[in-house]
């Protein structure tokens, strides 16, 4: 996908007159620092250049990421329309900005950060998007989040994104509870598409479902995971790279696949019948496509459809991460 242009213009016209060579040294100082997934809380977003290369070549994939799962969660819960929103960890306001792509019925956002620099470049991306947004700073560790007694307005949308990996366990299993009870309709936490980001989320899951949460997507049930490690569950956002991305990454491709994974959890019912999930892009072989699926019985299956099966074609549109539309036929 590509980020909105009215969002893309306001990020490059922060980015014009920046000097590229730092740039692209403090782009390959927040690469080296995702990679590693060690938990080193804000420092990594301190300065100004930082929070540029943030903007430059991270923000148009996590925005892509956490928008796919916005788009994934609407489409399981057609009815929901927030109207106000807590982000923690809210970087540039990413999944603020990407919230009211989805729901053009989001109206204010609180958004918790810790970083000034990146508070800073946020800001105007924001007030642009004309969501009235309050922007926190604190330490989501300790303090940042109000406790459930200080949650006198709970929030239609809460989420937190990218941000689990940088905080120790503990303080992982506090926010994820923190943002709970701050949740009313639902709360989507998204994490990159690595396999500690699966046992994060794994982590999470666990304790949002004894907290009687519903689960909304990507499961499409509230039994254990199927998946045995090193298998893990993940999905793929293909980011279409503006130019000031592809100079500061200094690359050629003019896209890049976003590795993501996502919960989405309400406090209501799931208001639709659950279908099966694709884990996998489909591989498609001499007229066979094989998929691989997660499933409303809490079951992993790898069914193969072939040319002359009735559901072809439709199994030929369905893509990684999207949902069956059609029934396969043991199912039938
Ligand atoms: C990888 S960025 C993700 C930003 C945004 N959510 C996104 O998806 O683009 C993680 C953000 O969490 C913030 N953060 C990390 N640990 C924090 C903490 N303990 N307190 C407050 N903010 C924190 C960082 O400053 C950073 O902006």
């Amino acid at each position: 996908m590509q980020v909105p242009a009215k969002i893309r213009q306001a990020v490059e016209q922060q980015l014009e007159g920046l000097p590229l060579k730092q740039l692209r040294q403090a782009a390959e100082v927040l690469s080296q620092r995702y990679r590693t997934e060690a938990p080193t809380a804000s420092a990594h977003l301190a300065s100004d250049l930082a929070a540029a290369a943030y903007l430059a070549v991270r923000f148009p994939a996590t925005f892509s990421a956490v928008r796919r799962a916005m788009a994934e969660t609407a489409d399981v819960h057609p009815e929901f329309a927030p109207v106000t929103q807590l982000d923690a960890g809210s970087g540039p306001g990413t999944a603020v900005l990407a919230a009211g792509d989805v729901w053009p019925s989001l109206r204010q956002a609180l958004l918790l950060e810790g970083s000034a620099p990146i508070r800073q470049s946020g800001e105007p991306l924001v007030a642009a998007s004309g969501i009235a947004a309050e922007w926190r700073a604190g330490d989501l560790a300790s303090t940042a989040i109000p406790d459930s007694s200080e949650v006198l307005t709970r929030f239609d949308l809460v989420t937190c994104a990218y941000v689990l990996s940088e905080l120790s366990a503990t303080a992982q299993r506090l926010l994820v509870e923190h943002l709970w009870s701050a949740t009313a309709g639902v709360l989507l936490l998204v994490e990159p598409g690595t396999p500690a980001g699966w046992q994060r989320i794994l982590e999470a899951r666990t304790a949002l479902l004894h907290a009687g949460a519903q689960i909304l997507a990507p499961c499409p049930h509230a039994f254990a995971c199927p998946l045995v490690s090193p298998d893990w569950c993940h999905f793929a956002e293909r980011v279409e790279r503006s130019r000031m991305h592809r100079l500061v990454k200094q690359g050629d491709v003019p896209w890049e696949d976003e590795k993501f994974l996502y919960l989405a959890v309400s406090r209501e019912e799931r208001p639709v019948k659950p279908k099966s999930r694709v884990l996998t892009r489909p591989k498609i072989n001499s007229g066979l496509i094989a998929l691989k699926l997660c499933n409303p019985d809490g079951t992993m299956t790898q069914p193969g459809i072939r040319k002359r099966d009735k559901i072809y074609k439709q199994a030929r549109r369905t893509d990684w991460g999207e949902t069956l539309d059609f029934m396969l036929d043991n199912e039938q």
